[in-house]
């Protein structure tokens, strides 16, 4: 154990997700016993970088009582950003325009300032990125994997990702009845920027009649051609799940918009996609964007037991004099590997693997190219 840990940070960085306030309880709770003291550092690195912010503090002292009740709501009770890089933070010049600045050795010392011996950095691929970064400076640094995209490579499952997919499915569920009365295609647009995760279990178990991801460029003639083979087409009405980083075979990312200092703003492949296959089918099709909605709410018990395994796994791991490394579920164990490891690549949907596969057997289109070569079901074991 290492013996000159006394007091911890945690902060939450990147997209919220369902489940990070089990982890920021577990954290405390495992701290408390091993009798270390936890601070909280609010929305990212900002309340260290930005105290004027924040009037109650850039930084609170947690304990139980402070974290009591709050492992079952969404959102994270320190806030975050994605926009709050410390290694490149927006600044405006005294020109107005905006630059780019390094404040990492800031952030280093204000938390020896605060006798913070470690940190435990939840976030998805760009917060880990960041900590990996601390953790080469020198930083004692555990990283616990979040997103809804379910897009981290290291890990089996982020947690997040089981809330979404419920909620999404059942949003899918109450599309149907009102697709159906007016007989319409209702084009359904999910999260998923890099990833189709979201979009193939949701409209796997939503029923789809298509499913459009990045993984897989589509082609709308040939969802439209499938459409129209269902019996009865012109009496009957369709669901299309299209994740928001789909794109057409040869075609790029829709972007809503740009930003200094934070990633591009996916968003209208929804509209777009509902459009081209009202004009190739000539039903009424409309679009309905699900975006943040998906990733609000009370964590499912699944989110909220791997949120709380993931936070007393890092205090573990750090009591263990472990650091620059991510907790990551293996089940059945949580285990830790290399943040750089975790970071390196994006866990992006196996196109042989059982969602898909079972997909195509229930003959959900997934909008191939022609050309594209189709992939063979696998048989399931
Ligand atoms: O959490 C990941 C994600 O949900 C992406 O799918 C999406 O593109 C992004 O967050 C949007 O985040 P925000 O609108 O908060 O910038």
């Amino acid at each position: 154990m290492s013996q000159t840990i006394r007091r911890i940070a945690v902060n939450t960085g990147g997209g919220d997700a369902p489940g990070l306030n089990a982890v920021i309880y577990a954290v405390v709770h495992a701290a408390e016993k091993a009798g270390i003291e936890v601070l909280g550092i609010r929305e990212g690195y900002d309340g260290l970088l930005e105290p004027q912010d924040f009037p109650e503090g850039g930084v609170v002292r947690l304990d139980r009582r402070s974290v009591a009740g709050i492992a079952p709501l969404g959102g994270t009770i320190l806030g975050t950003t994605n926009r709050g890089n410390p290694f490149a933070r927006p600044a405006q010049q005294r020109d107005g325009s905006w630059l780019e600045v390094d404040r990492s050795a800031e952030v280093l010392g204000e938390l020896r300032r605060l006798g913070v011996g470690a940190l435990v950095a939840i976030g998805g691929d760009g917060s880990l990125g960041i900590a990996q970064r601390f953790a080469a400076l020198g930083l004692k640094v555990v990283g616990v994997p979040k997103t809804i995209d379910n897009d981290l490579e290291a890990t089996v499952q982020t947690f997040g990702f089981d809330t979404a997919v419920q909620f999404a499915t059942e949003c899918i569920d109450r599309l149907h009845s009102t697709a159906a009365s007016h007989r319409r295609i209702l084009v359904v647009e999910v999260m998923g920027r890099y990833a189709g995760w979201i979009a193939l279990h949701s409209g796997l178990a939503g029923s789809a009649d298509a499913i459009l991801i990045p993984e897989i460029p589509y082609d709308l003639s040939s969802v439209a051609r499938h459409l129209q083979k269902k019996p009865n087409f012109a009496r009957s009405y369709c669901i299309v799940v299209v994740a928001e980083g789909a794109k057409p075979a040869g075609g790029e990312l829709t972007i809503r918009g740009t930003e200094l200092g934070r990633e591009v703003r996916l968003g209208g492949i929804g509209e777009q996609v509902a459009q081209l296959l009202g004009k190739l089918t000539g039903k009424e099709t409309r679009a309905a964007v699900l975006g943040h909605i998906v990733r609000g709410g009370s964590p499912s018990s699944t989110d909220r037991n791997l949120g709380l395994a993931l936070g007393t796994a890092a205090v573990r791991a750090l009591l263990a004099g472990e650091s620059g490394v991510m907790m990551a579920i293996h089940p059945p164990n949580i285990v830790s590997v290399p943040l750089e490891q975790a970071v390196s690549r994006m866990k992006t949907v196996p196109l042989d693997g059982w969602a898909i596969t079972t997909a195509r057997a229930l003959d959900i289109s997934f909008g191939d190219a022609l050309g594209i070569p189709t992939i063979p079901p696998r048989p399931i074991t």
